[in-house]
């Protein structure tokens, strides 16, 4: 069975696949362990698209100058998962969506962003103000095949930022069941309902289907 390389720099997503993953026997590598020093352009128009370009482009990469970080193994020996995630908002067209994270700019704080955004939706009554997080995972394989799974995760925005924890989109975003925001939510309740958790549960489904 192929161990995984999984295509972040973000200490918190390694914690969270190795929790997902830790009964299927596989061992979960982070680029940085692995050695690639890989840089892909994520150019695509959505999630999916971007997360596949990554898990793709890292595993030519890894098919073209192995895996520094381990002497004994190839990229035959791995499946290469990327993610990509953000927010939709449905009363601003869906943005900022794949940009996300470049929303206002990257060197925008999030406390700029969740501002704007709340600017924006001024007087728009909670049934309009729908929104959900979204995140792909795409597999790469070494025979060059690559699937993508997504998880969605339902919501509103909200009319001020609450809650100390989470990060980036989370304050002002709120869940219908019980109108608090995810950043209110402890991080073993967010990875329960969380998009990410849900893509990753529905991709190590499909790898264990696959049975490489
Ligand atoms: P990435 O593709 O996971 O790096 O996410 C892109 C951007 O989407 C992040 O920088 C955040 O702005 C936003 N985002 C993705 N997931 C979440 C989340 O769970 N909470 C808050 N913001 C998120």
């Amino acid at each position: 069975m192929k161990d995984i390389i999984f295509a972040t720099q973000n200490e918190g997503k390694m914690r969270e696949i190795r929790e997902i993953l830790k009964d299927t026997g596989r061992q979960v590598y982070s680029m940085k362990e692995a050695g690639i020093t890989a840089q892909v352009e994520e150019d695509g128009v959505t999630f999916a698209e971007n997360a596949r370009l990554k898990a793709v482009g890292i595993m030519e990469w890894c098919k073209k100058n192995g895996t520094p970080g381990f002497t004994d193994k190839t990229a035959e020996d791995f499946i290469v998962l990327a993610d990509d995630s953000g927010l939709e908002v449905d009363f601003l067209g869906k943005e900022p969506g794949v940009y996300s994270a470049r929303y206002m700019g990257y060197d925008t704080s999030y406390r700029e962003k969740n501002a704007n955004i709340i600017a924006r939706m001024e007087g728009v009554a909670k049934k309009d103000r729908t929104a959900r997080f979204v995140c792909a995972i795409a597999a790469a394989y070494p025979d060059g095949s690559c699937e993508t799974a997504c998880g969605i995760v339902e919501g509103y925005i909200g009319w001020e930022e609450a809650g100390e924890n989470g990060f980036g989109y989370d304050p002002i975003f709120y869940l219908y069941e019980n109108d608090l925001s995810t950043a209110q939510l402890c991080a073993e309740e967010k990875n329960r309902i969380s998009h990410r958790g849900k893509a990753l549960r529905s991709m190590k489904e499909k790898m264990g289907q696959r049975g490489l």
